[in-house]
Protein backbone atom coordinates (compact mmCIF):
# COMPACT_ATOMS: atom_id res chain seq x y z
CA UNK A 1 0.00 0.00 0.00
CA UNK A 2 2.76 1.76 0.96
CA UNK A 3 4.50 1.60 -2.38
CA UNK A 4 1.57 2.68 -4.61
CA UNK A 5 0.89 5.39 -2.60
CA UNK A 6 4.58 6.69 -3.20
CA UNK A 7 4.43 5.77 -6.87
CA UNK A 8 1.16 7.30 -7.07
CA UNK A 9 2.46 10.80 -5.44
CA UNK A 10 5.71 10.25 -7.67
CA UNK A 11 3.78 10.69 -10.41
CA UNK A 12 1.55 13.24 -9.20
CA UNK A 13 4.72 15.38 -8.93
CA UNK A 14 6.21 14.67 -11.84
CA UNK A 15 3.24 15.87 -13.82
CA UNK A 16 2.84 18.98 -12.06
CA UNK A 17 6.67 19.79 -12.42
CA UNK A 18 5.87 19.74 -16.16
CA UNK A 19 7.35 16.40 -16.97
CA UNK A 20 10.41 16.62 -15.34
CA UNK A 21 12.01 13.56 -17.06
CA UNK A 22 10.14 10.96 -19.52
CA UNK A 23 8.66 8.39 -17.90
CA UNK A 24 11.65 5.93 -19.07
CA UNK A 25 13.75 7.51 -16.64
CA UNK A 26 12.01 6.76 -13.69
CA UNK A 27 12.14 2.77 -13.21
CA UNK A 28 9.49 2.88 -10.87
CA UNK A 29 6.97 4.18 -13.69
CA UNK A 30 8.05 1.34 -15.88
CA UNK A 31 5.52 -1.21 -15.30
CA UNK A 32 2.38 0.93 -14.67
CA UNK A 33 2.93 2.68 -18.21
CA UNK A 34 4.02 -0.26 -19.74
CA UNK A 35 1.00 -0.55 -22.64
CA UNK A 36 1.52 3.43 -23.49
CA UNK A 37 3.67 4.25 -25.89
CA UNK A 38 6.79 6.80 -25.17
CA UNK A 39 7.80 8.55 -28.59
CA UNK A 40 11.16 10.33 -28.06
CA UNK A 41 12.08 13.07 -29.52
CA UNK A 42 15.53 13.43 -31.74
CA UNK A 43 16.29 17.51 -31.39
CA UNK A 44 18.42 19.89 -33.38
CA UNK A 45 22.32 19.46 -32.08
CA UNK A 46 22.60 23.39 -32.69
CA UNK A 47 20.20 24.22 -29.58
CA UNK A 48 21.51 21.77 -27.15
CA UNK A 49 24.88 22.56 -24.81
CA UNK A 50 27.32 20.07 -23.12
CA UNK A 51 24.58 20.20 -20.33
CA UNK A 52 21.84 18.62 -22.34
CA UNK A 53 20.92 15.06 -21.57
CA UNK A 54 21.64 13.29 -24.83
CA UNK A 55 24.75 15.18 -25.29
CA UNK A 56 25.96 13.45 -21.71
CA UNK A 57 24.74 10.18 -22.64
CA UNK A 58 26.30 10.03 -26.00
CA UNK A 59 29.61 10.97 -24.83
CA UNK A 60 29.07 8.12 -22.22
CA UNK A 61 28.34 5.87 -24.97
CA UNK A 62 31.08 6.97 -27.37
CA UNK A 63 33.83 5.86 -24.47
CA UNK A 64 32.31 2.81 -22.95
CA UNK A 65 31.84 1.79 -26.66
CA UNK A 66 35.35 2.86 -27.91
CA UNK A 67 36.86 0.58 -25.17
CA UNK A 68 34.91 -3.08 -26.06
CA UNK A 69 36.38 -5.07 -27.99
CA UNK A 70 35.49 -5.06 -31.80
CA UNK A 71 33.98 -8.78 -31.71
CA UNK A 72 31.71 -7.28 -29.87
CA UNK A 73 28.31 -5.88 -32.13
CA UNK A 74 27.84 -3.39 -29.99
CA UNK A 75 31.33 -1.98 -30.04
CA UNK A 76 31.89 1.24 -31.58
CA UNK A 77 34.29 -0.20 -34.08
CA UNK A 78 31.77 -2.92 -35.14
CA UNK A 79 28.80 -0.11 -35.64
CA UNK A 80 31.18 1.66 -38.05
CA UNK A 81 31.89 -1.90 -39.77
CA UNK A 82 28.04 -2.35 -39.92
CA UNK A 83 28.40 0.48 -42.48
CA UNK A 84 31.92 -0.06 -44.32
CA UNK A 85 35.22 -2.11 -42.87
CA UNK A 86 37.97 -3.28 -44.44
CA UNK A 87 38.36 -6.78 -46.38
CA UNK A 88 41.34 -8.09 -45.35
CA UNK A 89 42.52 -8.22 -48.94
CA UNK A 90 46.00 -6.72 -49.80
CA UNK A 91 45.18 -4.67 -52.41
CA UNK A 92 43.58 -2.11 -50.14
CA UNK A 93 46.73 -1.97 -48.31
CA UNK A 94 46.53 1.49 -46.98
CA UNK A 95 43.32 3.36 -45.38
CA UNK A 96 42.23 6.47 -46.71
CA UNK A 97 42.41 8.24 -43.62
CA UNK A 98 44.88 11.16 -42.26
CA UNK A 99 47.37 10.51 -42.31
CA UNK A 100 47.05 7.16 -43.97
CA UNK A 101 46.80 4.32 -41.87
CA UNK A 102 47.63 0.16 -41.91
CA UNK A 103 44.26 -1.30 -42.90
CA UNK A 104 44.75 -3.79 -40.16
CA UNK A 105 42.65 -1.92 -37.63
CA UNK A 106 39.82 -1.65 -39.43
CA UNK A 107 38.92 -5.00 -40.55
CA UNK A 108 36.23 -6.61 -39.66
CA UNK A 109 36.01 -9.67 -37.71
CA UNK A 110 34.84 -12.79 -39.61
CA UNK A 111 31.54 -13.85 -39.56
CA UNK A 112 30.23 -10.06 -38.64
CA UNK A 113 27.83 -8.17 -40.07
CA UNK A 114 30.14 -5.46 -42.07
CA UNK A 115 29.99 -3.45 -45.11
CA UNK A 116 26.74 -3.36 -46.23
CA UNK A 117 25.70 0.06 -46.34
CA UNK A 118 23.26 0.80 -49.19
CA UNK A 119 23.40 4.25 -51.07
CA UNK A 120 20.85 2.84 -53.89
CA UNK A 121 17.16 2.59 -53.92
CA UNK A 122 17.55 1.60 -50.24
CA UNK A 123 19.41 4.63 -48.91
CA UNK A 124 16.95 6.39 -46.64
CA UNK A 125 15.41 3.22 -45.64
CA UNK A 126 18.78 1.04 -44.60
CA UNK A 127 20.20 4.06 -42.65
CA UNK A 128 17.26 4.63 -40.71
CA UNK A 129 17.59 0.82 -39.28
CA UNK A 130 21.50 1.36 -38.76
CA UNK A 131 20.63 4.45 -36.64
CA UNK A 132 17.53 3.12 -35.04
CA UNK A 133 19.47 0.09 -33.38
CA UNK A 134 21.99 2.07 -32.94
CA UNK A 135 20.39 4.96 -30.81
CA UNK A 136 18.95 1.53 -28.61
CA UNK A 137 22.71 0.61 -28.60
CA UNK A 138 23.85 3.81 -27.07
CA UNK A 139 20.54 3.93 -24.31
CA UNK A 140 22.01 0.99 -23.08
CA UNK A 141 25.74 1.78 -23.12
CA UNK A 142 24.91 5.09 -21.77
CA UNK A 143 22.79 3.49 -18.77
CA UNK A 144 20.22 6.49 -20.43
CA UNK A 145 17.15 5.17 -21.75
CA UNK A 146 15.61 8.39 -22.74
CA UNK A 147 18.58 9.18 -24.76
CA UNK A 148 17.87 10.57 -28.42
CA UNK A 149 20.11 11.11 -31.05
CA UNK A 150 20.41 14.29 -31.81
CA UNK A 151 20.21 15.51 -35.46
CA UNK A 152 22.96 18.26 -37.13
CA UNK A 153 20.40 20.89 -38.27
CA UNK A 154 23.13 22.69 -40.60
CA UNK A 155 20.90 24.85 -43.31
CA UNK A 156 22.17 27.65 -45.52
CA UNK A 157 20.13 30.12 -43.65
CA UNK A 158 21.28 29.21 -40.40
CA UNK A 159 24.58 27.12 -38.66
CA UNK A 160 26.20 25.10 -41.17
CA UNK A 161 29.55 24.30 -39.19
CA UNK A 162 30.66 21.18 -37.79
CA UNK A 163 28.55 21.97 -34.14
CA UNK A 164 30.99 23.45 -31.10
CA UNK A 165 30.23 20.27 -29.34
CA UNK A 166 32.08 18.05 -31.52
CA UNK A 167 35.30 20.29 -31.17
CA UNK A 168 35.62 21.50 -28.12
CA UNK A 169 37.69 21.03 -26.51
CA UNK A 170 39.36 20.19 -29.85
CA UNK A 171 41.50 17.20 -27.84
CA UNK A 172 41.34 13.73 -27.29
CA UNK A 173 39.27 14.35 -23.40
CA UNK A 174 36.58 15.29 -25.69
CA UNK A 175 34.67 11.80 -27.37
CA UNK A 176 33.19 13.49 -29.38
CA UNK A 177 36.60 14.74 -31.26
CA UNK A 178 38.57 13.32 -33.78
CA UNK A 179 41.71 14.70 -35.90
CA UNK A 180 39.72 12.91 -38.90
CA UNK A 181 38.38 15.66 -40.33
CA UNK A 182 39.29 19.13 -42.25
CA UNK A 183 41.65 20.89 -39.66
CA UNK A 184 39.26 24.05 -40.96
CA UNK A 185 35.96 21.90 -40.03
CA UNK A 186 37.40 21.24 -36.32
CA UNK A 187 37.97 25.14 -36.35
CA UNK A 188 34.43 25.97 -36.55
CA UNK A 189 34.52 27.21 -40.47
CA UNK A 190 31.33 26.69 -42.03
CA UNK A 191 30.73 23.97 -45.19
CA UNK A 192 30.68 25.65 -48.36
CA UNK A 193 29.43 27.38 -50.47
CA UNK A 194 25.72 26.93 -49.35
CA UNK A 195 24.03 24.73 -51.76
CA UNK A 196 26.34 22.38 -50.27
CA UNK A 197 23.76 22.28 -47.06
CA UNK A 198 20.47 23.07 -48.64
CA UNK A 199 18.15 20.36 -48.90
CA UNK A 200 15.94 22.81 -51.03
CA UNK A 201 16.78 21.08 -54.96
CA UNK A 202 15.87 17.26 -53.21
CA UNK A 203 12.67 18.21 -51.55
CA UNK A 204 11.52 20.04 -54.55
CA UNK A 205 11.91 16.71 -56.33
CA UNK A 206 8.64 14.47 -56.59
CA UNK A 207 9.21 11.43 -57.19
CA UNK A 208 10.41 9.01 -54.23
CA UNK A 209 13.34 7.86 -56.06
CA UNK A 210 14.63 11.23 -57.58
CA UNK A 211 14.47 13.10 -53.82
CA UNK A 212 16.09 10.09 -52.70
CA UNK A 213 18.98 10.11 -54.76
CA UNK A 214 19.38 14.11 -55.22
CA UNK A 215 19.56 14.45 -51.28
CA UNK A 216 22.10 11.60 -51.20
CA UNK A 217 24.56 14.11 -53.23
CA UNK A 218 23.06 17.15 -51.11
CA UNK A 219 23.82 17.77 -48.65
CA UNK A 220 24.58 14.03 -47.59
CA UNK A 221 27.39 13.32 -49.90
CA UNK A 222 28.98 16.77 -49.80
CA UNK A 223 28.47 17.07 -45.59
CA UNK A 224 30.60 13.54 -45.71
CA UNK A 225 33.62 15.20 -47.96
CA UNK A 226 33.16 18.48 -46.42
CA UNK A 227 33.67 16.95 -42.55
CA UNK A 228 36.52 14.46 -43.51
CA UNK A 229 38.35 16.28 -46.32
CA UNK A 230 38.87 13.55 -48.76
CA UNK A 231 40.46 11.59 -46.34
CA UNK A 232 39.17 11.90 -42.78
CA UNK A 233 36.66 9.49 -41.49
CA UNK A 234 34.05 10.79 -42.88
CA UNK A 235 35.15 11.02 -46.12
CA UNK A 236 34.47 7.23 -47.09
CA UNK A 237 32.29 4.40 -46.69
CA UNK A 238 35.00 2.32 -44.84
CA UNK A 239 35.33 5.15 -41.96
CA UNK A 240 32.47 7.26 -41.48
CA UNK A 241 30.92 5.51 -38.94
CA UNK A 242 33.78 6.37 -36.88
CA UNK A 243 33.09 9.76 -35.95
CA UNK A 244 30.77 10.65 -33.90
CA UNK A 245 29.24 13.62 -36.03
CA UNK A 246 27.87 10.82 -38.34
CA UNK A 247 25.05 9.56 -36.87
CA UNK A 248 23.90 13.18 -36.18
CA UNK A 249 24.36 13.69 -40.01
CA UNK A 250 22.50 10.69 -40.39
CA UNK A 251 19.51 12.03 -38.38
CA UNK A 252 18.93 15.15 -40.50
CA UNK A 253 19.28 13.49 -43.40
CA UNK A 254 16.19 11.18 -41.86
CA UNK A 255 14.33 14.47 -41.05
CA UNK A 256 14.40 15.40 -44.46
CA UNK A 257 13.17 12.15 -45.62
CA UNK A 258 10.02 12.88 -42.86
CA UNK A 259 10.02 16.34 -44.56
CA UNK A 260 9.58 15.78 -47.28
CA UNK A 261 6.29 13.41 -46.86
CA UNK A 262 5.22 16.34 -44.88
CA UNK A 263 5.11 18.64 -47.78
CA UNK A 264 2.80 16.38 -49.71
CA UNK A 265 1.79 17.01 -53.58
CA UNK A 266 2.22 13.74 -54.49
CA UNK A 267 5.33 12.98 -52.15
CA UNK A 268 4.67 9.46 -51.18
CA UNK A 269 6.57 6.62 -50.03
CA UNK A 270 6.66 3.92 -53.03
CA UNK A 271 4.27 1.55 -51.31
CA UNK A 272 3.59 -0.54 -54.34
CA UNK A 273 6.57 -1.19 -55.27
CA UNK A 274 6.27 -5.14 -52.91
CA UNK A 275 10.06 -5.37 -53.59
CA UNK A 276 10.95 -2.55 -52.02
CA UNK A 277 8.62 -2.95 -49.72
CA UNK A 278 9.41 -6.39 -48.34
CA UNK A 279 13.47 -6.12 -48.53
CA UNK A 280 14.82 -6.63 -45.53
CA UNK A 281 17.90 -6.32 -43.71
CA UNK A 282 20.25 -7.23 -40.65
CA UNK A 283 21.78 -5.59 -37.62
CA UNK A 284 22.83 -5.91 -33.92
CA UNK A 285 20.35 -4.70 -31.15
CA UNK A 286 21.60 -3.46 -27.99
CA UNK A 287 22.37 -7.12 -26.84
CA UNK A 288 24.34 -7.98 -29.66
CA UNK A 289 21.55 -10.03 -30.88
CA UNK A 290 21.00 -10.32 -34.78
CA UNK A 291 18.20 -8.60 -35.85
CA UNK A 292 16.33 -7.54 -38.65
CA UNK A 293 14.01 -5.05 -40.17
CA UNK A 294 11.77 -4.86 -43.67
CA UNK A 295 11.27 -1.56 -45.08
CA UNK A 296 7.30 -1.42 -44.57
CA UNK A 297 8.12 -1.61 -41.17
CA UNK A 298 9.92 1.96 -40.92
CA UNK A 299 8.21 4.11 -43.02
CA UNK A 300 6.29 5.91 -40.27
CA UNK A 301 9.33 6.71 -37.83
CA UNK A 302 6.63 8.18 -34.88
CA UNK A 303 4.36 5.08 -35.36
CA UNK A 304 6.74 2.02 -36.19
CA UNK A 305 9.64 2.88 -34.57
CA UNK A 306 8.48 5.44 -31.73
CA UNK A 307 10.48 8.58 -32.08
CA UNK A 308 9.66 12.07 -34.26
CA UNK A 309 12.22 15.02 -34.57
CA UNK A 310 11.72 18.36 -33.47
CA UNK A 311 11.02 21.19 -35.64
CA UNK A 312 14.63 23.20 -36.26
CA UNK A 313 12.56 26.27 -35.92
CA UNK A 314 12.31 25.32 -31.93
CA UNK A 315 15.94 25.99 -31.41
CA UNK A 316 15.31 28.92 -28.63
CA UNK A 317 17.76 31.11 -28.79
CA UNK A 318 20.27 32.90 -30.57
CA UNK A 319 20.20 30.85 -34.17
CA UNK A 320 17.85 31.17 -37.28
CA UNK A 321 17.96 27.53 -37.52
CA UNK A 322 16.30 26.71 -40.68
CA UNK A 323 14.56 28.27 -43.35
CA UNK A 324 13.93 26.68 -46.88
CA UNK A 325 14.47 29.78 -48.66
CA UNK A 326 11.29 30.30 -50.94
CA UNK A 327 12.25 30.91 -54.68
CA UNK A 328 9.90 32.03 -57.45
CA UNK A 329 10.38 28.40 -59.05
CA UNK A 330 9.94 26.15 -56.00
CA UNK A 331 6.48 27.58 -56.96
CA UNK A 332 6.24 25.83 -59.81
CA UNK A 333 7.74 22.55 -58.68
CA UNK A 334 5.40 21.88 -56.22
CA UNK A 335 2.23 22.88 -58.58
CA UNK A 336 3.68 19.86 -60.96
CA UNK A 337 4.21 17.79 -58.18
CA UNK A 338 0.42 18.07 -57.09
CA UNK A 339 -0.61 17.59 -61.03
CA UNK A 340 1.56 14.68 -61.76
CA UNK A 341 -0.41 13.13 -58.70
CA UNK A 342 -3.42 13.20 -59.74
CA UNK A 343 -2.78 12.13 -63.32
CA UNK A 344 -2.64 8.29 -63.77
CA UNK A 345 0.53 6.96 -65.12
CA UNK A 346 1.05 3.99 -67.75
CA UNK A 347 3.73 1.66 -67.80
CA UNK A 348 6.97 4.22 -69.08
CA UNK A 349 8.80 2.97 -71.60
CA UNK A 350 12.58 2.09 -71.88
CA UNK A 351 14.76 4.56 -71.39
CA UNK A 352 15.49 6.84 -74.73
CA UNK A 353 18.81 8.10 -75.36
CA UNK A 354 18.76 11.62 -75.86
CA UNK A 355 22.35 12.93 -75.70
CA UNK A 356 25.49 11.55 -75.32
CA UNK A 357 29.10 12.72 -74.91
CA UNK A 358 30.92 8.97 -75.11
CA UNK A 359 34.39 10.10 -74.43
CA UNK A 360 35.78 10.51 -70.89
CA UNK A 361 35.68 14.40 -69.49
CA UNK A 362 38.04 16.08 -67.28
CA UNK A 363 37.14 17.82 -64.01
CA UNK A 364 39.80 20.78 -62.45
CA UNK A 365 39.85 23.86 -60.88
CA UNK A 366 38.02 25.80 -63.49
CA UNK A 367 34.66 25.70 -64.72
CA UNK A 368 33.51 23.51 -67.63
CA UNK A 369 30.74 23.63 -70.08
CA UNK A 370 30.22 20.47 -71.77
CA UNK A 371 27.52 20.95 -75.05
CA UNK A 372 25.36 18.09 -76.26
CA UNK A 373 22.79 18.79 -79.37
CA UNK A 374 19.90 17.17 -79.61
CA UNK A 375 18.29 15.42 -82.18
CA UNK A 376 15.13 16.17 -83.74
CA UNK A 377 13.57 13.28 -82.34
CA UNK A 378 15.03 14.32 -79.54
CA UNK A 379 13.94 17.88 -79.51
CA UNK A 380 9.86 16.61 -80.08
CA UNK A 381 10.37 14.54 -76.85
CA UNK A 382 11.73 16.61 -74.63
CA UNK A 383 9.18 19.34 -75.65
CA UNK A 384 6.15 16.79 -75.63
CA UNK A 385 7.39 16.11 -71.54
CA UNK A 386 5.34 18.66 -69.60
CA UNK A 387 1.79 17.77 -71.22
CA UNK A 388 2.74 14.62 -71.67
CA UNK A 389 0.62 12.59 -69.14
CA UNK A 390 3.94 10.40 -68.83
CA UNK A 391 5.37 14.17 -67.47
CA UNK A 392 6.32 12.47 -63.92
CA UNK A 393 8.57 10.27 -65.83
CA UNK A 394 12.07 10.59 -65.91
CA UNK A 395 14.26 13.16 -67.79
CA UNK A 396 18.25 13.72 -66.30
CA UNK A 397 21.39 13.95 -66.57
CA UNK A 398 23.68 10.42 -65.90
CA UNK A 399 27.31 10.90 -65.30
CA UNK A 400 29.13 7.58 -65.44
CA UNK A 401 32.50 5.87 -64.80
CA UNK A 402 32.77 9.04 -62.73
CA UNK A 403 36.95 7.96 -61.50
CA UNK A 404 38.67 10.17 -58.91
CA UNK A 405 42.53 11.49 -59.76
CA UNK A 406 42.84 12.78 -56.33
CA UNK A 407 41.44 12.46 -52.62
CA UNK A 408 38.19 14.57 -53.31
CA UNK A 409 38.57 18.14 -51.94
CA UNK A 410 36.08 20.24 -54.23
CA UNK A 411 32.75 19.58 -55.50
CA UNK A 412 30.92 20.96 -58.77
CA UNK A 413 27.82 22.68 -58.72
CA UNK A 414 26.10 21.35 -62.24
CA UNK A 415 23.94 24.51 -63.82
CA UNK A 416 21.81 23.25 -67.53
CA UNK A 417 21.97 26.08 -70.53
CA UNK A 418 23.50 28.89 -68.33
CA UNK A 419 22.98 32.10 -70.38
CA UNK A 420 26.22 32.92 -72.35
CA UNK A 421 28.44 35.08 -71.05
CA UNK A 422 27.32 34.38 -67.68
CA UNK A 423 29.99 35.38 -65.66
CA UNK A 424 28.99 34.48 -61.89
CA UNK A 425 26.81 31.89 -60.79
CA UNK A 426 24.94 31.34 -57.90
CA UNK A 427 22.85 28.07 -57.22
CA UNK A 428 19.74 29.54 -56.81
CA UNK A 429 19.65 30.13 -60.01
CA UNK A 430 16.96 28.31 -61.77
CA UNK A 431 20.07 26.89 -63.83
CA UNK A 432 20.80 24.98 -61.22
CA UNK A 433 20.43 21.11 -61.81
CA UNK A 434 22.29 19.97 -58.30
CA UNK A 435 25.93 19.12 -57.44
CA UNK A 436 28.18 16.27 -58.14
CA UNK A 437 29.97 15.22 -55.04
CA UNK A 438 32.29 12.40 -55.04
CA UNK A 439 31.62 10.59 -51.43
CA UNK A 440 31.62 7.13 -51.98
CA UNK A 441 34.95 4.95 -52.28
CA UNK A 442 36.70 7.53 -51.97
CA UNK A 443 40.39 6.48 -52.87
CA UNK A 444 41.75 7.43 -56.22
CA UNK A 445 41.77 3.75 -58.22
CA UNK A 446 38.58 2.90 -55.66
CA UNK A 447 35.21 1.57 -57.66
CA UNK A 448 34.27 4.14 -60.22
CA UNK A 449 30.98 6.37 -59.10
CA UNK A 450 27.55 7.29 -60.80
CA UNK A 451 25.33 9.77 -60.41
CA UNK A 452 22.42 11.36 -61.82
CA UNK A 453 20.54 14.47 -61.96
CA UNK A 454 17.28 15.08 -62.23
CA UNK A 455 16.11 17.52 -65.47
CA UNK A 456 12.73 17.35 -65.34
CA UNK A 457 12.12 20.73 -63.29
CA UNK A 458 14.85 22.79 -64.40
CA UNK A 459 13.35 22.08 -67.68
CA UNK A 460 9.86 23.09 -66.82
CA UNK A 461 10.73 26.09 -64.74
CA UNK A 462 13.06 27.26 -67.73
CA UNK A 463 10.80 26.29 -70.39
CA UNK A 464 8.16 28.99 -68.21
CA UNK A 465 10.39 31.60 -68.22
CA UNK A 466 11.69 31.01 -71.93
CA UNK A 467 15.21 30.18 -71.14
CA UNK A 468 15.18 26.56 -72.31
CA UNK A 469 17.18 26.31 -75.67
CA UNK A 470 15.56 23.35 -77.71
CA UNK A 471 18.70 22.45 -79.72
CA UNK A 472 21.77 22.13 -77.34
CA UNK A 473 22.02 21.28 -73.83
CA UNK A 474 24.59 22.85 -72.10
CA UNK A 475 25.69 21.64 -68.75
CA UNK A 476 28.25 24.01 -66.62
CA UNK A 477 30.25 22.08 -64.01
CA UNK A 478 31.65 24.79 -61.48
CA UNK A 479 34.23 23.61 -58.84
CA UNK A 480 33.36 25.10 -55.41
CA UNK A 481 36.06 24.57 -52.02
CA UNK A 482 34.20 22.80 -49.35
CA UNK A 483 35.26 24.70 -46.80
CA UNK A 484 34.88 28.23 -46.16
CA UNK A 485 38.75 29.88 -46.03
CA UNK A 486 40.08 27.56 -48.51
CA UNK A 487 40.39 28.06 -52.76
CA UNK A 488 39.82 25.62 -55.19
CA UNK A 489 43.46 26.14 -56.37
CA UNK A 490 44.59 25.21 -52.45
CA UNK A 491 42.27 22.35 -52.13
CA UNK A 492 42.85 20.85 -56.30
CA UNK A 493 46.49 22.34 -57.18
CA UNK A 494 46.90 21.32 -61.03
CA UNK A 495 45.59 18.05 -61.44
CA UNK A 496 42.34 17.48 -62.27
CA UNK A 497 39.78 16.01 -59.34
CA UNK A 498 37.94 13.56 -61.47
CA UNK A 499 37.22 12.08 -64.91
CA UNK A 500 33.77 11.11 -65.72
CA UNK A 501 33.95 8.47 -68.59
CA UNK A 502 30.34 9.20 -70.05
CA UNK A 503 28.25 11.98 -69.75
CA UNK A 504 24.52 11.18 -71.16
CA UNK A 505 20.84 12.87 -70.88
CA UNK A 506 18.22 10.29 -70.85
CA UNK A 507 14.15 10.59 -71.45
CA UNK A 508 11.79 7.92 -70.16
CU1 LIG B 1 26.05 5.37 -45.78
CU2 LIG B 1 26.32 8.96 -45.12
O1 LIG B 1 26.60 7.18 -45.62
Amino acid sequence: MDRINRRDFTITLAGSLGLLAPASRLPFLKTSRAQQKYTSVRRNVYCLNSYSPEIIAYKKAVEVMRARPTTDPTSWQAQANIHGAFSPDAAHGIVNVCPPATAANFVAPPGMIASVCRHDNFFLAWHRMYLYYFERIVRAASGDPSFALPYWGYSPTGPHNLPALFRTPNTTANPLWTDQRDPLINAGNDIAPPSNVDATNALSKSDFFTFQSTLSGVPHGAVHIATGDGCGWMSAFDTAGMDPIFWLHHANIDRLWDDWIAMGGGRVNPTSNTAWMSQSFSFYDETGATVSLRVDQILDAAAQLNYRYAPPTICPTRYRCFCIPLRPWLLDTLLIARIDSIVHRPPLPGPYLAAQLPEPTSLRTIAREIRLPLSAETRRRVSALPHDSQAGASFKLVLEDIRLVQRPGVAYEIYVNLPAGTKDTVYTSPHYIGTLDFFGSARPGAEPLRREFDLVHPFVRLQQMQRWQPDTIRITFVPRALVQGRSVGKALGQRPQATIGRMSVVIQ
